[in-house]
């Protein structure tokens, strides 16, 4: 099968990098992942990228020109997707545009619900009964695009913000590749 050219940002751990770059080597997973952007230098999940052989393009988020540079390396690297997994950084709607319906992102809540930073902490101040996580289109609004997939557990009394975000987490290491085949499938 031809494997859609991919690119994954990352800004930490990077445990869904590694998790995707698993299920990239099965045959019939729609994308291959060739190239890894980080706007942290001291990322964890770079780790992953190197000992896949993966290439690693390091951004300097805080300089003007940083969205080019980026357009110009997935250029390069015929990149034809993006996977925001733990990227902590808005891309600007000129970006989008280049990617459009292209770029899909991880968040580790049941959005439209807490959008944004902090979510565990929110989710338990809020009491809520259950949580989860969305997988998205990503648009110019925050956590805003149309979602692909969501899936949820119901929370219980003892789970605290290090146990949600595990059992998130979890959740998330079968959303994202179920979500990237569902949108290779509509295509
Ligand atoms: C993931 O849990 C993802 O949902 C979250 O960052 C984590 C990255 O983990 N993303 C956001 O909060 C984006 N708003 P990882 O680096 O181990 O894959």
């Amino acid at each position: 099968m031809v494997k859609t050219r991919t690119c994954i940002f990352i800004s930490g751990k990077g445990s869904n990098l590694n998790n995707l770059i698993k299920k990239s080597r099965d045959y019939n997973f729609p994308i291959n992942i060739n190239l890894v952007i980080s706007n942290n230098p001291k990322a964890e999940g770079i780790k992953h990228a190197k000992k896949n052989s993966i290439p690693i393009f390091i951004v300097n988020t805080k300089k003007r020109n940083f969205e080019n540079k980026i357009l110009k390396i997935l250029k390069e690297k015929r990149i034809n997707f993006i996977c925001l997994a733990g990227f902590m950084k808005i891309i600007s709607r000129n970006f989008l545009l280049n990617f459009k319906k292209k770029i899909i992102n991880v968040h580790p809540s049941l959005l439209p619900k807490f959008k944004g930073l902090n979510t565990f902490s929110r989710i338990i101040k809020n009491k809520e009964k259950k949580t989860g996580c969305t997988v998205h289109y990503v648009n110019e609004k925050l956590d805003s695009g149309n979602i692909i997939i969501q899936k949820f557990f119901y929370i219980k009394k003892n789970d605290n913000e290090k146990i949600l975000k595990s059992k998130t987490q979890y959740l998330e290491y079968r959303a994202f590749p179920e979500a990237i085949i569902k949108v290779f499938r509509k295509n």
